[in-house]
């Protein structure tokens, strides 16, 4: 077995001692926007307030078509983020969190009974397991085994993130996907920064340089990486930012599909989808990232890796077919090399978003 890293050490420490809330935290990377679709905030009104208090993630998990989904979170905290899929892959579905920080698993086990009663099922379809996320084979996760994969604010805090990337492409059926929420650097952020407890334990030194993220990504199966959304973080602590300097970092959510056919870029094959409309809670479009919303009725034009992301995956029934693979016309779209992220922040101004 690996040796345990100090980097698991420190950040065991940070949150099942340091943090008691997200009150503690020393800066705005833990938080997330009120941006939140109704059905979401419907379904975080009915998760126990411990529960919510120890919450510290960066986005909003809510991948679409959740319904009989087996998902599995990374990271999973006090159990928040749990707890909504619990409720929204149904009796049917099931949901297994791994957190290595025993206080955090401990109040995620405390609520299992509450939320199953709550919902009105007749047995949880939640359960939550003490582990690292870079060995999900310790923890006797089967090749192929979970349709969906979750994770909010935690990959950042790996000191091994070809391992956790490696691990969940194997556990992940094909067709699934990884959709998950994390802190983004604009740059390499220096070793000193990185060996910081406090900016490390913050999500913000762990952070991934996004190309480094977006290459590994490819390296490790996920061929086309996908953004949803992103914003920036404004740190909102003046001896932590003048600590990082220039660097700027970003809150960005991607959703990563295991499809081994996809092609290193969008190309052209003359293909087209009609969305149905038929996707609960997104019955008008279907945002299947920042460059595709996909309006229901209407003829989407699309290049050969989205089509094969909703014609092989579980969107498939939900979706009209136009073309095939017989000719090519050549590239899509120019797939861009620059910052994916909106940078609406001035460099030489800290200001406040106030999230938390
Ligand atoms: C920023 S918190 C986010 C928690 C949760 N996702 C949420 O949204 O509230 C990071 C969590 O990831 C866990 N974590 C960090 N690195 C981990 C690792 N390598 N293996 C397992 N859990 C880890 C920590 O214990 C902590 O609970």
């Amino acid at each position: 077995m690996e040796t345990i890293k100090i980097e698991h050490v420190q950040v065991k420490e940070y949150y099942g001692k340091t943090l008691n809330s997200s009150q503690d935290l020393k800066t705005n990377a833990c938080c997330t926007d009120d941006n939140i679709p109704r059905y979401i905030k419907n379904a975080l009104s009915d998760v126990h307030d411990e529960v919510m208090a120890r919450y510290y993630g960066c986005g909003l998990i809510a991948p679409e078509h959740l319904k009989g989904m087996r998902i599995l979170d990374l990271g999973s905290g006090s159990g928040r983020d749990c707890y909504v899929l619990s409720r929204l892959v149904g009796e049917n579905g099931y949901v297994v969190g791994v957190d290595m920080t025993k206080e955090q698993l401990d109040i995620a086990n405390k609520y299992v009974k509450y939320h199953t009663e709550k919902y009105g099922y007749s047995k949880p379809n939640i359960e939550f397991k003490h582990g690292y996320i870079e060995r999900l084979d310790e923890l006797g996760f089967d090749d192929n085994s979970f349709d969906i994969i979750i994770s909010n604010c935690v990959i950042n805090l790996s000191p091994d993130k070809e391992s956790v990337l490696r691990e969940a492409y194997r556990v992940l059926k094909p067709g699934g996907e990884i959709y998950f929420s994390d802190v983004y650097a604009d740059r390499r952020v220096p070793a000193a920064l990185v060996k910081n407890p406090l900016l490390y334990g913050e999500c913000l030194s762990g952070a991934f340089y996004w190309n480094d993220f977006q290459n590994l990504a490819k390296k490790m199966g996920f061929l086309d990486p996908r953004l949803v959304e992103d914003r920036p973080l404004t740190i909102d602590n003046e001896e932590v930012q003048t600590l990082l300097g220039n660097i700027r970092f970003f809150s960005a959510t991607y959703r990563l599909f295991k499809l081994p056919a996809l092609e290193n870029a969008c190309e052209d094959y003359g293909q087209a989808v009609i969305y149905k409309g038929t996707i609960q809670h997104h019955e008008d479009i279907l945002k299947l990232d920042k460059h595709h919303f996909i309006e229901a009725g209407k003829v989407f034009l699309v290049c050969g890796n989205t089509y094969r992301m909703l014609h092989e995956t579980r969107f498939a029934p939900h979706f009209e077919f136009i073309g095939n693979w017989d000719k090519h016309y050549g590239i899509f779209e120019d797939c861009g090399t620059a910052l994916p992220f909106n940078d609406n922040q001035d460099i030489s101004q800290n200001t406040n978003s106030g999230c938390c």
